[in-house]
């Protein structure tokens, strides 16, 4: 059965934005597998000499991963990470109450920068507001960046590196309005000492960007007062506000499910408009952008006990180790679709997480690493999205969904490299049936020359390599591009599989 048509207009001089590479950071957060066993196990036969784990690096490049966020997440609001630096033999474990589990302390700080240098990843650095403030903050900013002849600085180097790592985003802390937080606050108390420590931070170095914490998801009952509150105190001093937000089907509501990137797009709209009333109020012309540095689909709450319900536990526990499907890869894309589309106000994110915790990697302790189904999506998106985004016109049928109301059957993005003339288009088609979609490209001569297509099925989530790659043969495959061209019209018409994801590349050239 085929849907009513849908519309897609391009035109190369209506355009988003940039795409900011950081757009496709991922996490790292001391969090059951992420590092011992994800990244770092020594012992393991890829490990390098720092014992980290070459075919989970080789993964993490094939994702495009531009940056990584570390070392939490709820972990940070309990962590000193002054335990996690200096000689290996003599840090202490210590119990981290936000995931109950003991954290050894073997890797920290210097271990992740300098991996992540090695890798060529940019870091992106958390500092614990909640049982912490503003000193243990400052002097973590100067154990990174700061030049040698003070306290801290001094001690990096007497830890063995010499050159400070220049780390240039810094969260200042994590999820502040959730009550599971160690430390939680609310929004006067956040605020104010987000801005001293925001502000000790930059005395420190004043080139880092600071991203102050919204709130944990649209759900909360604070969301919005949050935002204007905490920008009250913190407007002129930092760069971006974050946003953290994961979706899962509930109940069986596939419809509300694939509608996820509406919900997300609604969020995104949401939080830019709080951000720019409290930028009216000041008559300031300072943009707030925006660090979705938490996304992706987690089944929190049909498969997560809750924090508080987990046992304690030591040597690397699994947690949160949600196994994927090509549903959910369906919806990965589609989220990624819509940050494409906010590009001029959401120049960092993060797929939370990397490895083993609600990821796309997986691993054995001593085996392999795999890709689950969503890793295909990100790493389409992460290689074609170059340039700019652009501004197209969508006309779509709709449909009713329980969670998100009314919800286009057919998204799209698109971006062109005008140095290379690249240009990459991605679409999404959320219905239970094929939608034929007319691609207008006014101004432009457009050919697409491949795509690939990640096709939802109805069958349950395994866990396991074998499985995973079953998927990925089932479900992710090249797409005809033989399209009808019709060039007196100058549109191309596209099929699009029911419930499926789709990236083509091309090229755009102006007519
Ligand atoms: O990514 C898992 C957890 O989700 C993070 O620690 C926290 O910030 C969020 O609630």
């Amino acid at each position: 059965m085929t849907h009513s048509p849908a519309r897609v207009t391009l035109h190369p001089d209506f355009r988003v934005g940039t795409v900011d590479r950081r757009l496709f950071g991922s996490f790292v957060e001391h969090l059951g597998r992420a590092v011992y066993t994800g990244i770092h196990e020594p012992g393991h036969p890829t490990a390098d000499e720092h014992g980290f784990r070459r075919d989970v690096a080789d993964l993490t490049h094939e994702l495009g991963v531009s940056m990584l966020r570390y070392p939490g997440g709820n972990f940070v609001s309990n962590y000193r990470w002054e335990d996690g630096v200096g000689p290996v033999e003599d840090r202490k474990p210590f119990l981290d109450l936000a995931w109950r589990t003991v954290e050894p302390n073997l890797v920290g700080t210097d271990e992740f920068l300098q991996w992540a240098e090695r890798e060529g990843i940019e870091p992106m650095m958390a500092v614990n507001l909640g049982t912490r403030g503003v000193e243990a903050a400052a002097a973590l900013v100067e154990y990174c960046n700061g030049d040698a002849g003070t306290r801290w600085a001094d001690l990096r180097i007497a830890n063995g590196r010499a050159e400070p790592y220049g780390v240039r985003l810094w969260c200042l802390g994590n999820e502040m309005d959730g009550p599971w937080q160690i430390g939680h606050k609310d929004a006067h108390e956040y605020g104010k000492l987000a801005a001293e420590a925001g502000k000790a931070m930059k005395l420190v170095d004043p080139s880092i960007e600071l991203v102050v914490c919204g709130s944990s998801s649209m759900q909360m009952d604070t969301f919005g007062a949050w935002e204007q509150t905490v920008l009250s105190y913190t407007y002129d001093l930092v760069d971006h506000v974050s946003m953290h937000a994961y979706y899962e089907e509930l109940d069986g509501d596939r419809a509300s499910f694939l509608g996820s990137g509406t919900g997300m797009d609604r969020f995104i709209r949401r939080v830019v408009a709080s951000a720019d009333a409290v930028g009216a109020q000041r008559r300031s012309d300072k943009r707030i952008t925006i660090s979705f540095d938490e996304w992706n689909v987690w089944y929190l709450e049909s498969r997560f006990p809750g924090e508080a319900n987990l046992p304690i536990q030591r040597d690397a526990p699994r947690i949160i180790e949600d196994v994927y499907s090509a549903l959910d890869a369906v919806v990965v894309g589609d989220l990624l679709v819509t940050l494409l589309n906010h590009a001029d106000r959401v120049p960092v994110a993060c797929l939370a997480q990397l490895v083993n915790v609600i990821a796309p990697i997986m691993t054995e302790p001593g085996g392999e690493a795999w890709r689950q189904p969503t890793f295909h999506p990100f790493a389409t998106t992460a290689r074609l999205a170059q340039g700019d985004a652009l501004d197209l016109r969508v006309d779509a049928p709709s449909y009713a969904t329980s969670r998100h109301g009314e919800v286009p059957a057919v998204t799209a993005a698109a971006t062109h490299d005008a140095e290379t003339g690249a240009l990459a288009l991605f679409l999404t088609n959320r219905s239970d049936r094929v939608v034929e979609v007319e691609l207008a490209h006014a101004g432009a001569i457009v050919s697409v020359e491949q795509g690939r297509q990640m096709v939802a099925d109805h069958e349950p989530a395994v866990a396991g390599a074998e499985h995973a790659a079953k998927v990925t043969q089932a479900c992710w495959s090249a797409v005809d591009v033989a399209h009808a061209v019709n060039p007196g019209t100058r549109t191309t018409t596209i099929r699009l599989a029911p419930e499926s994801w789709t990236a083509f590349e091309g090229r755009l050239a102006r007519a």
